[in-house]
């Protein structure tokens, strides 16, 4: 066969989606989405979008959901892009930024979506292992990479680090900082700020977990026009749907519908957190939709999400060294997380 991929393709593993079992009847706590459903706006903008205008290419630039985005997160039009999802944005960032060879720096553990993009720009991921508290690493800003990214909250630790942190780190490294918020509803704080008064910072934010849009692959960022317009550049023509245009901009309409099911993500959450010692696992400070947990007395939580699994219900484990014994479980209706916790009990 004489097909020759990029040496940095054929080398790389792709990246490896969470599980979205098929069939029905899980209580699926493993990708972080809203156990709630979406705004009834979400539902009439999208039917009155169905039939004839889908002849017609949607807009390019998103602009309702942009000018509404604008609106609702106080930014001026020029700050603001749509994506295709987060991941869309994330991928316009390597493409804008990342050539070959090029350094994109990162606290590790973190979303590993990061180093599949940047190894397919032929660049290099450097991941600067967190502390054992998860505060930010001093020696982040130290690797003078072109791109860092922090995701506050990060995922699959669920703890977020101080805005003000963030602005320091912002004012040391020499390329951009971009601070992925997809958790930032479930937060206590926002980074949102500092794109606002800083040139090189740009805020990423999802539809997919707050709003509970998963389904429809909303994604927003927030930057200095330049930045923008740079990423403007290398995004697909036409990255989102008529109907997630139509969706985005029902939900961020009708933003306290989202922000009553994020209080009752929260409060699940801090159910969860205190119960999970009485099942065996200590959680970490989650300021998310999640919680990460380990397993007691160093034992694998393998054999723990397989028995869970066979009940019916899906967490994420995880076996590297920084994350042996753990747990990442998404916070569900208090129904469902009272499932989990009786099934942990059993399982025990
Ligand atoms: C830290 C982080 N950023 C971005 C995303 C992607 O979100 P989206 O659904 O908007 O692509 C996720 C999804 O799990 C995430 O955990």
């Amino acid at each position: 066969m004489s097909v020759v991929f990029r040496r940095n393709v054929a080398r790389m593993e792709g990246y490896v989606p969470g599980e979205q079992p098929q069939e029905p009847g899980y209580i699926k706590l493993n990708t972080n989405e809203n156990p709630y459903p979406p705004s009834p706006k979400v539902r009439e903008a999208v039917l009155a979008e169905l039939g004839d205008p889908l002849r017609l290419y949607p807009d390019p630039m998103a602009t309702r959901l942009r000018r509404q985005a604008a609106l609702t997160y106080r930014f001026d039009l020029p700050g603001v892009i749509a994506g295709n999802g987060s991941d869309d944005l994330l991928a316009m960032v390597a493409r804008a930024f990342i050539g070959e060879g090029d350094v994109l720096a990162c606290p590790s553990p973190t979303y590993t979506l990061y180093d599949t993009l940047v190894r397919i720009q032929g660049g290099r991921m450097v991941g600067v292992p967190y502390p054992k508290d998860y505060s930010l690493p001093p020696a982040l800003a130290r690797r003078k990479a072109r791109v860092t990214v922090v995701a506050s909250p990060n995922s699959p630790s669920g703890t977020g680090v101080p805005v003000r942190d963030l602005a320091a780190l912002a004012e040391a490294v020499p390329g951009v900082l971009v601070v992925d918020e997809a958790y930032a509803d479930f937060a206590e704080e926002t980074a949102l700020r500092l794109a606002r008064e800083r040139e090189n910072v740009i805020v990423l934010r999802t539809l997919s977990k707050s709003f509970s849009l998963a389904g429809l692959r909303i994604g927003l960022g927030f930057a200095h026009p330049r930045i923008i317009d740079g990423l403007n550049k290398v995004k697909d023509s036409y990255n989102l749907s008529r109907l997630s245009i139509a969706a985005g901009t029902a939900a961020l309409a009708d933003i306290a519908w989202m922000e009553r099911n994020a209080g009752r993500i929260r409060k699940t959450r801090e159910a969860l957190v205190a119960a999970l010692p009485s099942v065996g696992f200590a959680p970490f400070p989650s300021q998310s939709n999640f919680v990460l947990a380990r397993r007691a007395g160093g034992r694998s939580a393998r054999p723990v999400y397989e028995a869970l699994k066979r009940r019916k219900i899906l967490v994420r484990y995880f076996d590297t060294p920084r994350l042996a014994g753990c747990l990442r479980i998404t916070v569900g209706t208090d129904e469902e997380i009272g499932a989990l916790l009786s099934a942990m009990r059993e399982i025990r």
